[in-house]
Order: C-alpha cells, then sequence, then structure tokens
C-alpha cells in the first residue's frame, strides 16, 4: 500500500530545504485542516413557537400541509436542540470536530423578519450554544439562512420581492452586533439553488408557489443582491474590529456525459452552469450570470412571447457590488448523475432552460435512497471542477454525507465517508485543489425535510420515540472520530 501512497511536496511559499521534512501523504489532511460536522436549525432545533419564535415558512406550510411531509413529520420537536444543545456540543467533543456547522433560526431572532421585534431569548440561545462550543475548542461555522424565512415576509411574497435583500442586510446586522466578536466564519445562504424551487413548484420545498420558471429566478436574483450586501456591510463596518470571514454555501451534484459527443460535453457544462454557475459565477467570477445560462432563458423568454426575460438583470452597480464579494467558496455535494442534451421538461421551467437530461446510472452502488448513488470519483471530479472555474478562492465542503435507515452498526456510511474523503484528499495532496474544510452532514439524524424523520444522516443517532431524544454513536461516529484525530483517512481507501 505504501507503494501507492504518493507524496505531495508543499512548497510553502519558501522553498523545502529538506524534501522530506514538507511531504505529506495522499492520505493526510493539511495542517490547520478544519474537520467537523454540520446541521441546521429547522432540521434539529424543534422549539418551533418557543419563547417568542415566530413562525417560518417550513412551520407554516407543514403545519397547513402535512400531506407535503412525510408521514405528517414536522419540525415542530426535530432533535430538540433547542433544550438539548450541549449534547450536541458532547457529541461534537467526542468526535473531535475543530468546527461546527450550524444555522441560525431567523423567525428566533426577529420573530417578524423585522427589526420591530428582537427576540432576546433567541440571541441568548446562540450565545449559549457559542460560548459552550467556544469553552470546547470548537469554532463556529454559522449559516445565516439554511431555509427557515420567517412567514410575515413570506406574506410579502418572499424571495422574489427586491426588498427583501434589505430585510436580510438589517437581520445579518443584529447577527453581527450579537455574535460577531465571537463567531468568525460565516455564509450568508445555504444552498440556494435548492430553496428558490420553493417558488417555482408546489408540494416541495417550502413556500411552495407556483411560479415555475419564473419565481426561482426573481428569488435568485434577490438573494444574490442580499448576499453581495451583506458583505459589503461586512467590509465596511465589521470586519477591522471582528476579521471574520464570510463566503456563501453552493452545492451541485457532478454530471458525468452520457458519452463524448459534443452535445452531450455542452450539456454538461450547461447543467453545472446552471446549478452552479448561477449563483457562483456573479459572485466568484464577474459580477453577473454565466453567459450560457443569460442566453438559453433570454431565448426560451422570448420565444414565449414575453416582453421580457425571465431572468432579471443586474445593474452596473450591483454587478460590482456582487463581483468578488467573498472570502472562501462554501460547498455542498453528495453524488453523480449522468447528463446529455435534450430540450426536456415544462415549458417554461428551469429544468427545460438547461437544455438537459438527466438520470442516474443505476449500477452506481445506492444508498437508503436512490437520488443518492455512491460515486466518489465524482466527488474529486466536482472539487476539481470548481477549484478551477472560481480559482481564487478557497473551498470550505459544509455538506457530504451517506443515507441510510438508521442502523447503528452503519457499515454503509463508513465506506462512503472514507471513499468520498479519500477522493477528496486526492484532490488536494495530488491535483491542488484549495480546500480548507470538510463538516460530515449530519451531526445527528434529523428532519430531512419533506423526507421526514425516515430519512437518516447522522453520524449520531436519535430516537424520536423518546422525549428525550436521546442521542447515541453510531459507527460511523468513531470512524470519523479516528480519521479527526489521526487528520488522515485509512490507506484502505486509497486503493
Ligand atoms: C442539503 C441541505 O442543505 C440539507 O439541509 C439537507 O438535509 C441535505 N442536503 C441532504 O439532503
Amino acid at each position: 500500500m505504501a507503494a501507492r501512497v504518493s507524496l505531495y511536496l508543499e512548497i510553502l511559499g519558501v522553498a523545502c530545504l529538506l524534501a522530506t521534512a514538507c511531504a505529506r501523504e495522499v492520505n493526510q489532511f493539511p495542517e490547520g485542516f478544519l474537520l467537523g460536522a454540520a446541521t441546521s436549525s429547522y432540521q434539529i432545533e424543534g422549539a418551533w413557537n418557543e419563547d417568542g419564535k415566530g413562525e417560518s415558512i417550513w412551520d407554516h406550510m407543514l403545519h397547513e400541509h402535512p400531506e407535503y411531509g412525510n408521514n405528517g413529520d414536522n419540525g415542530d420537536v426535530a432533535c430538540d436542540s433547542y433544550h438539548k444543545y450541549a449534547e450536541d456540543v458532547q457529541a461534537l467533543k467526542e468526535l473531535g470536530a475543530k468546527v461546527y456547522r450550524f444555522s441560525i433560526s431567523w423567525p428566533r431572532i426577529l420573530p417578524n423578519g423585522d427589526l420591530d421585534v428582537i427576540n432576546q431569548a433567541g440571541i441568548d440561545y446562540y450565545n449559549n450554544l457559542i460560548n459552550l462550543l467556544l469553552e470546547n475548542d470548537i469554532q463556529p461555522v454559522v449559516t445565516m439562512y439554511h431555509w427557515d424565512l420567517p412567514q410575515a415576509l413570506q406574506y410579502i411574497g418572499g424571495w422574489p420581492n427586491p426588498i427583501l435583500a434589505d430585510y436580510f442586510l438589517e437581520y445579518a446586522r443584529v447577527l453581527f452586533d450579537n455574535f460577531g466578536d465571537r463567531v468568525k466564519w460565516w455564509t450568508t445562504f445555504n444552498e440556494p439553488i435548492t430553496f428558490v424551487r420553493g417558488y417555482s413548484t408546489s408540494g416541495g420545498q417550502a413556500p411552495s408557489q407556483k411560479a415555475r420558471g419564473i419565481g426561482n429566478y426573481l428569488a435568485t436574483h434577490t438573494v444574490i443582491r442580499a448576499h453581495a450586501k451583506v458583505y459589503r456591510l461586512y467590509d465596511e463596518q465589521y470586519r477591522s474590529t471582528q476579521n471574520g470571514r464570510i463566503g456563501i454555501t453552493v452545492g451541485t451534484n457532478w454530471y458525468e456525459p452520457y458519452n463524448d459527443e459534443e452535445e452531450n460535453l455542452a450539456a454538461q457544462e450547461r447543467i453545472l452552469q446552471f446549478e452552479l454557475g448561477l449563483f457562483a459565477n456573479p459572485i466568484f467570477v464577474d459580477g453577473d450570470y454565466p453567459a450560457v445560462v443569460r442566453e438559453r432563458v433570454d431565448n426560451n423568454s422570448r420565444a414565449e412571447g414575453r416582453p421580457r426575460s425571465r431572468l432579471p438583470s443586474f445593474t452596473d452597480e450591483e454587478k460590482r457590488m456582487i463581483n468578488g464579494s467573498a472570502d472562501f467558496l462554501a460547498f455542498n455535494s453528495y453524488t453523480t448523475m449522468v447528463v446529455r442534451s435534450a430540450e426536456f421538461g415544462f415549458s417554461p421551467s428551469w429544468g427545460r432552460d438547461t437544455g438537459t437530461y438527466r438520470w442516474y446510472n443505476l449500477s452506481w452502488p445506492a444508498s437508503g435512497a436512490t437520488w443518492l448513488r455512491v460515486v466518489p470519483w465524482g466527488f474529486r471530479k466536482v472539487i476539481n471542477w470548481v477549484s478551477t472555474r472560481y480559482p481564487n478562492y478557497p473551498i470550505f465542503i459544509t455538506e457530504n454525507g451517506y443515507i441510510d435507515s438508521g442502523e447503528l452498526d452503519d457499515q454503509g456510511r463508513i465506506s462512503y465517508y472514507g471513499q468520498y474523503m479519500a477522493e477528496m484528499l486526492k484532490a488536494i495532496n495530488e491535483d491542488g485543489a484549495n480546500v480548507i474544510g470538510y463538516t460530515a452532514w449530519s451531526l445527528l439524524d434529523n428532519l430531512e425535510w419533506n423526507s421526514g424523520y425516515e430519512v437518516k444522516f447522522g453520524i449520531y443517532h436519535v430516537d424520536f420515540n423518546s422525549t428525550e431524544r436521546t442521542r447515541t454513536p453510531k459507527a460511523s461516529a468513531s470512524f470519523l472520530a479516528g480519521i479527526y484525530r489521526n487528520m488522515s483517512v485509512p490507506e484502505e481507501y486509497f486503493t
């Protein structure tokens, strides 16, 4: 095996005089690499209406339409982390996590979404969590928005309404004022490509507004402007005293072209630009949407007889504000699909605009859900795609993980993490990708949105039948603890 482990020489600005002293084997993480685990507020906190918290769009949708969820599952109690956060921190400690990625619930801080009411109990909750993390040498990595918009802001249209960018800015200011002295890693949004779908289809993502091919782009436009405003606010008013970093979490599958025909290679590029570039290109490249996205949505809109494109345009001033508005690129990825060129799907829709047809290769190993096939080599490819397209930004992998049905001896999850982390290390050590952190999804079994509690992602089991919501480490928790302790992935995963 040792022969297969290649040496990677890290030349840290100066030439290494003794090559062996600078060498890192392919299975080792770089010094200072941030390893940890991730969760999000609605998926774990519960206490949906306690201590002054306002209603979120997920509370609202799953209460009004339990049939949109699975078995009527919702986040009313979830893992009860609002009361049991100390147990979560204990689990992170056992794991040897250096970072914990969690999100702040906007309606727990601002029940009406605006500054008219600032909920001190919500601020206290996150202060307690942050302080306990820091006492245990765990750095908070905080997501400002992981999909739980205050319902009060949905009543004014939600993300398609451009004014939401200003509401988000004011919310962010409250976060910097209250937590910025201790939080040094921020991301504004989590996976916007997923949550903007809440404005294109009903029955799935909240708030379940069916304006297919229109609402999702309007929401996209506001979200990018909101992100950039918050970044600039931090730059102008907080960075010099708080010294933190701000990014945005974008996500995509890897897409493998059906074959090497030119049209399918172009389809591969298109889908990656529509899924990831839609958000990443404006922020990390040039302040604007990818050319292929602009062209296709404009052309389709024209062909539909519309007087304007379904995808709005940024002003020159907005482009300048958006361009370069991040210190790092946070990235979620789980699986790989196959793609070919096709005019497919409802018109109008994002799917049709992409000009692609996508499917799962059923010969790739399955997990506990059909959408998550275990394709570790796709992870290396997608990391390399991101690192080549957005070369000036460090990459923080904020989500990656495996679904099963909840067994404590979760060998499938161990194998997934071993293989995916090995491919990530190849991307870092052999291909030169600048990845600086990795948080496994998820610390806990939790509410997988519309799929409910049946879908298990946790490295800790949570007993949802007990009012105690007892946490129990699965085999994968000690597997990851070993990796985190040794800062290396066992060599067997590199064969
Ligand atoms: C992406 C989301 O950010 C997270 O909330 C979700 O649970 C995981 N993917 C798994 O689907």
